[in-house]
């Protein structure tokens, strides 16, 4: 399999149950490394513009209020398969469906509050990992 990269993010409802260790060391010990990451708080423009696809949805407005109601962490996780790996980390989308012991399962209280983002193909995760890094902000360990 593949070395992939994927950006990953932990969302507010996340972040402000303190769970982020518990992530990262989730991450790592599927063989995912960490090869950048900050934590920010999302403009709306930000939040509009990572979910732009999602412009025309139903739920957008309440994804980008959501998405800016706190602080988020973001990370490029590396490693053979990362982007299915993150995925399968964390379980569905809505936390009613997500097998026990993912990510959402544990954290996420709803489909909107649910926890956690990963990119779901090459080229999202492409564009999602330059959305919020530029190359010399990543660190491949080699
Ligand atoms: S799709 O059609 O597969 O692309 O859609 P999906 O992956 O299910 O959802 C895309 C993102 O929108 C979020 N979402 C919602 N937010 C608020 N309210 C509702 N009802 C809702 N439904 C979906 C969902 O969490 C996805 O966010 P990300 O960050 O991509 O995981």
């Amino acid at each position: 399999m593949a070395t992939e990269r994927t950006l990953s993010i932990i969302k507010p409802d996340a972040v402000a149950k303190n769970v982020i260790g518990d992530i990262y060391s989730r991450f790592e010990k599927a063989g995912l490394q960490i090869v950048a990451a900050k934590m920010l708080h999302l403009s709306k423009a930000q939040a509009e513009g990572f979910y732009a696809e999602h412009a025309e949805r139903g739920f957008f407005n309440d994804l980008v209020a959501f998405m800016t109601s706190g602080p988020v962490m973001v990370q490029v996780l590396e490693g053979e398969g990362a982007i299915a790996k993150n995925r399968e980390l964390m379980g569905a989308t809505n936390p009613k469906e997500a097998a026990p012991g993912t990510i959402r399962a544990d954290f996420a209280t709803s489909i909107d509050a649910n926890a956690a983002h990963g990119s779901d193909a090459p080229e999202s995760a492409a564009r999602e990992v330059s959305y919020f890094f530029s190359d010399d902000e990543i660190c491949p360990r080699g």
